[in-house]
Parts: C-alpha cells; sequence; structure tokens
C-alpha cells in the first residue's frame, strides 16, 4: 500500500527510534511481534492538504505521541474526493498500527455521499480515539459586500447564480457545513472545490472565491487580524477565542450548527495490544497542557479524557453514520 500512494507532503516528528527499536528497525522492524509495538516510525495519513485544519489537529497530537510511543511519527497528507482517497488507501494498509489515519465528521457521510465507495467506516476500521470537536466559521474575501450574517442571507438569496463558495470536496466538513446553510437559505450555489481549506483559504484572501465555512483551526488567525470577513460561529455558544463572533443562532441561522469531531483510526484487525497503545499516546498527548494551549488558541479543545477510547468513538461513529443520512439525502459525489 506504502508503494503505490501518490507521493504527497510528509512531515517526520519527534522522537529518533530507541536504541532498541533502532536496533530492530535496522533488522526490518515495523509490523513484527505486537508486544514489541512500535519498534518503527509510525504514518499518520490526512485525508486534506498540509495547512489545513486536519493537517492542523494532526501536527498538535503528533509531538507528543512521538515522546510517548518513542518513535517518529511521519504527517503524510493524501488527498481527494473529501477525504475518501486517504480513507480507502488506510483500508487496505497492513493492520500493524503503523499506518493511522487521521479524519473528521466527513468519515460518517462518506456513506452517504459516495454510492461506490471503497472501504465501510465500520467494518474496514478500528476506532483508536476521539480527539477534539471543532466549531466552524462562515468567513468571506474581505472586501465581500455582506457586512453581518442577516446581510448575507439577503445578499446570497438575491444573487444565488452569482455567488461561490469554497470546500474540500464532497464529503469535507466544509462541504457539510456549506449544504446546511444552502438547506436553511433555500439557495442552490456554485460551490469551488479544493484539495483542502489551506488553499481554499488563500483564494479567499486573495479575493477569487467569495466565502466559505471552516473550522476555527484555520480561520481564527484570519478573522483576528482582520484579513477575512467574519459572519458567525456554527456553536450554541460564541468562541472565547472570537469572543466578538455571534453564533448562527444570533444571526437566524439556527440550523446550521455543526462541530467537526476528528478521531484517530486503523485498519480492522489491528491487535488489541498495538490499539491500545496507540489510545493510550493520544490520551496523553491531549493531556499535554501545550495541546491543550494551542487548541484552545484555535478555538478548540481536547476531548474529555473519558471519550478518549475505541468505544467511545465508534459510538460516535455509528451514530453520525445514522444520522446524516436524512439531512444529506439526494447529494451525492458524481
Ligand atoms: C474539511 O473537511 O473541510 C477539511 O477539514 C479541510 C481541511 O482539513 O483542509
Amino acid at each position: 500500500m506504502a508503494d503505490d500512494r501518490p507521493l504527497r507532503t510528509s512531515l517526520r516528528i519527534g522522537a529518533a527510534l530507541t536504541p532498541l527499536a533502532m536496533l530492530a528497525a535496522a533488522c526490518g522492524g515495523g509490523g513484527g511481534d505486537p508486544a514489541d509495538f512500535p519498534d518503527d516510525n509510525i504514518e499518520i495519513v490526512v485525508p486534506f492538504s498540509a495547512g489545513g485544519p486536519t493537517d492542523t489537529v494532526t501536527r498538535m497530537i503528533a509531538e507528543p505521541m512521538s515522546e510517548e510511543l518513542g518513535v517518529e511519527i511521519i504527517i503524510q497528507n493524501v488527498e481527494g474526493a473529501g477525504g475518501t482517497v486517504a480513507a480507502g488507501q488506510v483500508a487496505e494498509a497492513d493492520p500493524d498500527g503503523y499506518t493511522v489515519l487521521m479524519h473528521h465528521i466527513g468519515m460518517s457521510t462518506a456513506p452517504t455521499l459516495y454510492p461506490d465507495l471503497p472501504f465501510d467506516p465500520l467494518a474496514d476500521f478500528q476506532t483508536v480515539g476521539l480527539v477534539t470537536e471543532v466549531p466552524m466559521t462562515i468567513i468571506a474575501r474581505k472586501d465581500f459586500q455582506p457586512a453581518t450574517l442577516e446581510e448575507l442571507i439577503s445578499y446570497v438569496e438575491a444573487n444565488e447564480d452569482k455567488v461561490t463558495y469554497a470546500n474540500a470536496g464532497i464529503g469535507s466538513a466544509s462541504h457539510l457545513c456549506g449544504v446546511l446553510l444552502q438547506q436553511a437559505m433555500g439557495v442552490k450555489l456554485q460551490e469551488v472545490p479544493y484539495d483542502g481549506t489551506a488553499p481554499a483559504m488563500a483564494d479567499i484572501l486573495g479575493g477569487q472565491v467569495d466565502f466559505m465555512c471552516d473550522q476555527t483551526t484555520n480561520t481564527t488567525a484570519q478573522i483576528n487580524e482582520g484579513k477575512v470577513k467574519a459572519y458567525a460561529v456554527t456553536t450554541t455558544e460564541r468562541v472565547e477565542s472570537l469572543p466578538d463572533l455571534p453564533t448562527t443562532a444570533e444571526g437566524g441561522l439556527a440550523d446550521v450548527e455543526v462541530s467537526v469531531w476528528h478521531g484517530l483510526y486503523v485498519p480492522a484487525d489491528t491487535p488489541e495490544e498495538v490499539v491500545t497503545k496507540l489510545t493510550d499516546a493520544l490520551a496523553a498527548a491531549l493531556e499535554d497542557q501545550s495541546v491543550i494551549d494551542e487548541m484552545a488558541k484555535l478555538g478548540t479543545a481536547p476531548v474529555e479524557p473519558e471519550r478518549v477510547t475505541p468505544e467511545e468513538h465508534t459510538t460516535v461513529l455509528e451514530e453520525q453514520v445514522a444520522s446524516w443520512g436524512e439531512t444529506l439525502e439526494g447529494i451525492e459525489a458524481e
């Protein structure tokens, strides 16, 4: 699997191999006895472009996880089809714990949106644990005419055929939020898909696309530096790092409420002993004060420690796969 993957950006993070692991690696370690796991580098696959929200969350936890596990963590960005290309590749990886997927709410919408999905999010994966739930923000290019969410609604309804909105492909969180927005406004807008919301943000900043709904992990700095227009946050309460940004409910779009939950996955049949070591390393990373502080600066927080378990992650995934079907009925990737 690893050899046929299109080589994207990758980043080596953290602790070098421990002496024992170096010896094992030198002798072709990795994928050996679960009791020795890990004895080689671990790869975390990110289904969207480097620099975007999913990538940002992954890089936050990779360093402390690497310290905890005593091996390097390599982050590999594999874009495409709203995250389903990466998920499909990880589903086929060796179930040895050395290939991990970071994904979010898009894992639960994929079965509805992709009729020919080459994997089953529940049957083909083993959950490792939940990571964080990230609020979304509705933002626009700086010179976009509407000044408030109310004005945005009126402007979009009057200019439905002209307004463009960016997302990271069908099945991405930015796509999902856009669907909720269009359903709430009763419009069908021209979508501009990207490999991630990092390149989408570049076009918002450059004025090539009008607006998008993206996670605070990618928009907080741009909003606080006044580089984009910001209309609302998609949570029931305002976000501490963006105190002046009203909620969608305050702006008359109470139905547009979504937070982007993230979790780590390994291929199904990965030995329980290996999964437990990964879960424990994730839990330790999420209790690391620097991770907590970094997440807070970007409008989010680790999930509660008791939710960093495969069982809780599976429960959330099952509920979400079941619940998005109705909302997304009729929307299918070509
Ligand atoms: C999305 O689902 O919109 C992704 O979070 C975008 C990204 O991570 O680049």
